[in-house]
């Protein structure tokens, strides 16, 4: 039986893959000596490689090669999620270019106000997995709130209350004071304004909202506001004491 072959690639696709342009700049950077593979330049567009676990570097900077990039933002306040923001720039400002020009899109969106945990992608089939009405990934809030947090709104929360715009109660999957004006909310739905409308509904007002945890993934303590890092999707899915991977940071932040 012939083994497996790892895939091998040649390097302007790899490049052509990772978001470094058209195949004609690929080849340019490639043939302008601007690439190295294992500390080696290489000149060779043609040149193949395998690329599990590729690490190549493009003017200095180390790229982990991925298939299908999955990124973990801290969103800071004052960026929209929108691919065509109106009033605020958008999300994707805070990352670097080839990963723009993968294409990577926020899974669900938060508000231009809202900071923290945003998760994005270029997997077509992640995203809508994701973002759709079936799957009930839990997401947790932290909301600042105008008036005191008292367990009878945390009891209504989770009971279920009317907005708007839909008869059918929306229920909280838990929520608890943390501190007299914070409260600790998790959703499996993705709601417009859903925090923010939810806590209205129980006579509050959220005057700051982060978002902590999407599934078992936490915003790591150490990623400031504006830094991104790589994921990996079963870290999304994995046990509670799941974490972002450690590995691939690739060029790490662009901002903050
Ligand atoms: N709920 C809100 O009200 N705003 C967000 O940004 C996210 C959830």
């Amino acid at each position: 039986m012939p083994s497996a072959r790892p895939p091998t690639l040649a390097l302007r696709d790899i490049l052509f893959t990772q978001g470094f342009g058209t195949r004609r700049t690929c080849d340019a950077l490639i043939l302008g000596g601007h690439v190295r593979v294992a500390g080696q330049m290489v000149d060779d567009p043609r040149a193949a490689f395998a690329t599990d676990r590729l690490v190549f570097e493009v003017d200095g900077v180390a790229w982990p090669y991925h298939d299908k990039a999955l990124i973990l933002l801290h969103k800071p306040a004052g960026y929209e999620c929108s691919l065509r923001p109106s009033a605020w720039p958008g999300v994707h400002t805070l990352l670097p270019p080839p990963l723009r020009q993968r294409g990577v899109q926020p899974i669900g969106r938060l508000d231009q106000d809202t900071t923290g945990l945003l998760l994005l992608t270029d997997d077509g089939t992640l995203l809508h997995r994701l973002t759709s009405p079936k799957h009930h990934v839990p997401k947790v809030y932290h909301a600042r709130t105008v008036h005191p947090v008292t367990t009878g709104q945390c009891a209504r929360l989770v009971d279920g209350v009317v907005l708007h715009d839909d008869p059918q109660p929306v229920r909280a999957a838990a929520a608890r004071p943390l501190d007299d004006h914070l409260l600790e909310l998790t959703l499996t739905q993705g709601k417009y304004h859903q925090v923010k409308r939810m806590v209205a509904a129980v006579s509050n007002r959220v005057e700051a909202l982060h978002r902590v945890a999407f599934g078992t993934l936490s915003l790591p303590p150490d990623l400031a506001p504006g830094q991104w890092r790589w994921v990996r999707e079963q870290d999304l899915f994995g046990t509670p004491a799941a974490r972002p991977a450690n590995t691939g940071h690739g060029p790490g932040s662009t901002a903050g």
